[in-house]
């Protein structure tokens, strides 16, 4: 029987526990009861988990005597955009959600953004519960508060902070992901060591294998060691005023990269982030920044994971350094025309770079597209 971990979210009276343990859809409904005025949730998901974990969530919220209307969308990026969060925002109408009921966020990345985001605005804000079912979700976005959805101009270009009221990450769930969605998920995982905790990122170095293998304890550890770094630095700075920004170790390459990919399945948004921190390495060594030996140590490791780490990872063609660099420039981080880099000292001393040297990243983005194969 595995532990069950509970990282509190110190944010005044919008203070939360995110709760980690392997079977926790089974104890849902003892678990959301408290925060509820009456024994009904309305759960969103998507067609993907609903298929996989629908019936286990309703038996475990009956267990606790909470009745569960559901919603389910189809899966995918795509959801993620006006036509099905006004589907939600109608159906949560419909079904007369109040003020004082609460919204269950039951998916990855796209539901809890989306029906976050439905939360946000509906009756000018009711609780939400996240159960994150993809690793990406639970080490990232189901904590912290960040909501919204897709605009035609870009990604969480329209949203809302709204913190949610309890997040329970069941890793059980994670059994059913496939391995490259699993090991997208595992990207995050591994910046979170990069960004802030060498510690961190050493024991992932030994236990990452057996994670990706279906380690519990493993995963159960990680997951925590995550949200407890998300948890303070989002409670340092909830609206990403400074030190949020830390969050996005990779992410401007990683922005780049999907864009240039068309957001589509040649690479995943975890792909993406563990590609970034090995080129935001290889930024800082060439600046003079880290040692020369950090990149290695960040590419080696994503290696023995089986992980995409170089841009020759990336199926087919990719546009040239200027044309990334261009990609970068309409990333909504840019701030007065100027390109925000999270760079490093070393592993797991991140910080905040705000004009970085473009001919050193020119630089670093022409050598690591020089051995991307050119197929048709
Ligand atoms: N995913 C980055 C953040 O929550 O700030």
């Amino acid at each position: 029987m595995s532990a069950i971990e509970t990282v509190h979210v110190p944010l005044g009276d919008r203070a939360y526990d995110v709760v980690i343990g392997h079977g926790l859809i089974a104890s849902a409904g003892a678990r959301i009861a408290p925060f509820l005025a009456r024994p009904r949730v309305a759960v969103v998901t998507d067609e993907t988990v609903g298929a996989l974990h629908l019936a286990a969530l309703q038996a475990g919220l009956a267990a606790a005597g909470v009745e569960m209307v559901a919603l389910t969308l189809p899966p995918g990026e795509s959801t993620k955009a006006w036509p099905q969060f006004t589907r939600t925002v109608e159906w949560l109408l419909e079904q007369k959600i109040e003020r004082r009921d609460v919204v269950v966020a039951f998916g990855g990345g796209v539901i809890g953004d989306l029906v976050g985001f439905a939360a946000a605005v509906l009756r000018r804000g009711v609780r939400f519960v996240q159960i994150p079912t993809s690793l990406l979700a639970q080490v990232d976005s189901s904590v912290g508060g960040k909501t919204g959805i897709n605009a035609p101009q870009g990604k969480n270009l329209i949203g809302a902070f709204h913190q949610p009221t309890l997040v329970l990450a069941d890793t059980g769930v994670l059994t059913t992901l496939t391995t490259r969605d699993f090991l997208s998920g595992y990207g995050e995982v591994a910046k979170y060591g990069l960004l802030g905790d060498a510690a961190f990122f050493e024991q992932l170095e030994r236990d990452g294998p057996a994670m990706a293998a279906g380690d519990n304890t493993a995963r159960i550890a990680a997951v925590r060691r995550s949200v407890e770094m998300k948890a303070e630095i989002v409670v340092r700075d909830e609206t990403e005023q400074g030190d949020r920004a830390l969050l996005n170790l990779g992410h401007t390459f990683c922005h780049a990269l999907e864009a240039a990919t068309g957001y589509s399945d040649r690479l995943l948004h975890g792909e993406g982030v563990a590609i970034g921190c090995a080129l935001a390495f290889e930024l800082s060594a060439r600046l003079g920044l880290c040692a020369q030996e950090d990149p290695s140590r960040v590419r080696a490791h994503l290696a023995e994971m089986g992980m995409k780490k170089d841009l020759a990872d990336i199926p087919g063609d990719l546009p040239d350094a200027d044309a990334l660099i261009a990609l970068m420039g309409q990333d909504k981080k840019v701030v007065d025309g100027k390109l925000r880099f999270i760079l490093a000292r070393g592993i797991g001393q991140a910080f905040v770079a705000d004009d970085v040297d473009a001919h050193t990243l020119r630089g670093v983005l022409t050598d690591a597209l020089r051995v991307v194969p050119h197929t048709a």
